[in-house]
């Protein structure tokens, strides 16, 4: 068993608690820390924790329990210092995304890892479903050829969807974009090189800073992806992944995922068109532990095993995803000019 301490019960991180933790085989729960009382009191109440496993502090917790992993479900802003601080007392850590504030505090997680011989995980959940794992395999088999073109579209309408965070900024950029900028990364096995991007505030969103956006993203070997994306579309929706287009020399693939939508949930789709044919779905292997339960699954296996599964989203791998959300802000914040991601992770 993996013995863990979960760091963060807010909104996002008691449903770590509620829905993830306990469908992981293989996790022991030792210690729940949040620094506002009324969330320890809520996971005591609601999922019936015990109180002395409940902590104000991760140093109270190390200092109580053993502890071999830390779940960090923190607001993006308190991730470096509580990562940092986990990462010293010697554990293992899985934080969410986005990993960092800034590349500074991330690169600094990632060389503190290494020397503290720990690992360090970015929960990188959409990496974790049938249709982005399905069709990594068919570009690693050059299913169609070489890539002409990828597009990627992503729309919701925030304002009716039980959104909350409107002050935060790069709302678009750090807080969603990241998911597609990662999933570029893993579904089409290529590193960014460099960016242009304009987002920008519709007349009447809610938003303090800019929802909208449009990227074209260049990475090695020549491939270059359009993204579109909005937090306030009125257009029918994207499934959390996007919608996918990569068109290659024989034929095209179209695919999304992650249709979860006001408690409905709907399967990945994965189509594949020759060219000039009749597009046809790929019927996906389910997977046994998807999303939020496959990142944690993959630490706890990881931890207890210390071998890396193919395509672990590793602190260090994450930097160039983190990258990509670093220099499209700083090019939309120069009007769009072309930041290299050299420019951002140096
Ligand atoms: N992967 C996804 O699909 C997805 C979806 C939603 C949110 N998230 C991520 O989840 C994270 C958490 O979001 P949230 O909505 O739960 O945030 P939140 O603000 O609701 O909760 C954060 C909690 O952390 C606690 N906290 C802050 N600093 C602390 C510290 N130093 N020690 C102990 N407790 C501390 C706060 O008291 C609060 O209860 C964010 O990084 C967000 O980006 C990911």
């Amino acid at each position: 068993m993996v013995k863990a301490i979960q760091v963060g019960l807010g909104a996002w991180g008691f449903s770590w608690s509620q829905d993830v933790i306990p469908k992981v085989p293989g996790i022991e729960m030792v210690g729940y820390v949040d620094a506002n009382p009324a969330a320890t009191e809520r996971v005591q109440t609601e999922l019936k924790v015990d109180p002395k496993l409940c902590f104000q502090s991760l140093a109270e917790a190390g200092k109580a329990v053993e502890a071999d992993l830390v779940i960090a479900t923190l607001r993006t802003e308190a991730h470096y210092p509580v990562v940092k601080e986990a990462l010293q007392l010697g554990f293992n850590v899985i934080v969410e995304k986005p990993f960092a504030s800034t590349m500074a505090q991330a690169k600094e997680l990632v060389d503190l890892a290494e020397a503290q011989s720990r690992v360090l995980m970015v929960s990188q959940n959409y990496r974790f479903q049938p249709a982005p794992i399905a069709v990594a395999e068919f570009m690693a088999a050059r299913k169609f050829g070489p890539i002409n073109q990828v597009s990627v579209d992503f729309r919701r309408h925030a304002p009716t969807q039980g959104y909350r965070y409107w002050d935060m900024p790069d709302p678009l950029l750090a807080d969603m974009s990241i998911h597609h900028f990662d999933l570029m990364r893993m579904v089409l096995n290529v590193d960014p090189v460099r960016v242009a991007c304009r987002t920008w505030n519709p007349e009447g969103s809610p938003f303090a800073h800019h929802p909208t956006g449009a990227a074209l993203i260049e990475f090695d070997s020549g491939i270059v992806v359009s993204y579109r994306a909005s937090w306030v579309s009125t257009g029918s929706y994207t499934p959390w992944a996007g919608e996918w287009t990569i068109d290659c020399s024989e034929g095209e693939i179209w695919w999304t995922s992650r249709d979860h939508f006001m408690g409905k949930q709907k399967p990945d789709v994965v189509e594949l068109r020759p060219m000039d044919g009749k597009a046809e779905k790929v019927k996906l292997a389910p997977i046994e532990f998807a999303d939020r339960l496959g990142t944690l699954a993959t630490i706890a296996k990881v931890v207890e095993t210390g071998s890396l599964p193919p395509r672990f989203s590793s602190g260090k791998d994450n930097l160039l995803s983190l990258a990509l959300v670093q220099a499209t802000i700083a090019s939309a914040n120069r009007q769009g000019e072309w930041v290299d991601i050299a420019e951002v992770i140096k």
